[in-house]
């Protein structure tokens, strides 16, 4: 069984796609700590009720960046975690935190990447008049929004579509999206070879 650390600064959504999946046996996994930079966050309610550890560090009580940066890399490390998901985590982590994690930290972005990257990705679609919009998977490297692509899902933005309606959309696919990247890395179904990720039939 992998352990799983979530790093999420919002709602949290995502992060409840991923408990669901673990909870009905999808994902062979355990989700040991929600680690989250807001205290307001709704994530740590949903931690909460699927009785899940949550270390808030809070970015604003920090005096510095390189503070802030510091004691989240000690909480990730602290959770001696196989796999770290930043599920809606909104801030940029550094070069070295990257690095250290490379290859077990995977990202969902809401847009087509390498489209739209940062942040209001849906925003960016529509005022951009693109056709079709998604969400991507991707494995965490040092660059904001880059790294190897794991899962790609599109969905068609209509005429009618505003920022809203199309996050709405984009949203159905990033829950199964994302749970579903979760669940091919805790099989160990995931090979990256530079940019490429290539997803094994059966675990090797
Ligand atoms: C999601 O749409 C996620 O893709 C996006 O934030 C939202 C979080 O929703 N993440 C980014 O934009 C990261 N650059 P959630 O808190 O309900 O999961």
């Amino acid at each position: 069984m992998k352990r799983i650390a979530v790093l999420a600064s919002g709602n949290g959504s995502n992060f409840q796609a991923i408990i669901e999946r673990v909870r009905d046996g999808a994902i062979p996994g355990r989700i040991i700590r929600l680690i989250t930079d807001n205290p307001g966050a709704y994530a740590i309610e949903r931690a909460g009720r699927a009785g899940i550890e949550v270390r808030v560090i809070d970015f604003r009580s920090f005096d510095s960046r390189s503070d802030y940066d510091r004691v989240l890399e000690q909480a990730m490390d602290e959770t001696r975690a196989d796999l770290f998901v930043l599920a809606g985590y909104m801030r940029l982590l550094n070069d070295k935190t990257a690095a250290k994690f490379a290859g077990k930290m995977i990202n969902i972005h809401p847009s087509l990447l390498p489209s739209f990257a940062g942040l209001h990705a849906q925003r960016q679609a529509i005022e951009y008049g693109v056709k079709v919009a998604g969400c991507t998977v991707h494995f965490v490297d040092e660059e904001m929004d880059s790294g190897p692509i794991i899962i790609q899902r599109v969905v068609d933005v209509a005429e009618t579509d505003d920022e809203d309606s199309l996050a709405q959309k984009i949203m159905i696919h990033e829950h199964q999206a994302l749970p579903y990247a979760v669940q091919l890395f805790c099989e160990d179904r995931l090979r990256i070879n530079g940019r490429q990720v290539q997803i094994l039939k059966d675990a090797e």
